[in-house]
């Protein structure tokens, strides 16, 4: 049991996914096991999914928080001109930049709050509907080469980031849909690519079996990336690659070590 990676999971809805990863890690296909679930969200019916395997759970309710505002306390140790730095937010940010920045650090401290009693190797999010600013980030990841939150998306990334992968992929005509695991960066889905599957879009679908699709593919990709990651099998590197007359563009990128 010892060499098992500790998976913390954050969740907003369902839980299809969560399932698909406690069930890998009781088949053996992870080497791991979920030390605990969170979510934003009260409601979530994954929660319940967790409980089941007595994994325990915790609720940090962002609603209510960011209902709340700024009477909430900041945490000490924020610094919002830091995270409008890194989050490249000009330097007249707007009061409703702010305010979201500093609403999301109140709600993420209590999500430290509450990881923190459970050690955990990688934070997995599984349909977990929030950004993530760098003040969690930093205090999760162990160096920009050492990303330890893995996210999955609904559609083939860089396409269609946002929150609706698979109707962004529907009501754009494509004929190819698919999912993407990737590492979390600052941007919004932009973080280094670490998996991703395919599926065909044929005349006859409609936006629900699009996303029956897709759903299906994501419960066989993220333990598999997942599986990579407990193995040792990721490396995070930074390409450089020459452009004629431009600065070279550099790119951050995951490498599948055999
Ligand atoms: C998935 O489609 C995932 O890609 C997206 O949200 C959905 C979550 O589904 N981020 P579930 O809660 O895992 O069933």
């Amino acid at each position: 049991m010892t060499d098992h990676i500790r998976i913390g999971v954050l969740i907003s809805g369902g839980g299809s996914n969560l399932q698909a990863i406690i069930d890998a890690c009781q088949a053996g296909r992870i080497d791991g096991r979920v030390v605990f679930v969170g979510s934003d969200n009260p409601d979530a019916q994954g929660l319940a999914r967790a409980t089941k395997h007595g994994i325990p759970t915790f609720v940090v309710d962002y609603r209510s928080i960011i209902k709340h505002g700024l009477d909430n306390r900041l945490p000490e140790d924020f610094d919002l001109d830091r995270v409008l730095a890194v989050q490249h937010v000009m330097e007249d940010a707007g009061a409703a930049q702010k305010r979201f920045f500093c609403t999301r650090a109140v709600a993420e401290a209590r999500l430290l709050d509450q990881m923190a009693a459970y050690p955990f190797d990688l934070l997995v999010l599984a349909g977990f509907m929030r950004v993530l600013t760098p003040y969690f980030i930093d205090r999760v990841n162990k160096g920009p080469l050492n990303p330890r939150i893995m996210n999955i998306h609904p559609a083939l990334l860089p396409a269609f980031p946002g929150v609706d992968g698979y109707g962004d992929t529907f009501r754009y005509g494509c004929k190819v849909g698919g999912c993407t695991v990737h590492f979390v960066d600052y941007g919004e889905d932009t973080g280094p690519i670490i998996g991703q599957r395919a599926f065909a879009i044929e005349p006859g679908d409609t936006l629900e079996s699009v996303r029956q699709k897709g759903l299906k593919l994501e419960w066989d990709l993220y333990p598999q990336c997942i599986e990579y990651f407990a193995k040792k099998r990721l490396r995070v590197t930074i390409k450089r690659y020459p452009q004629k007359g431009q600065p070279a563009l550099k790119r951050k990128i995951v490498e599948i070590l055999p």
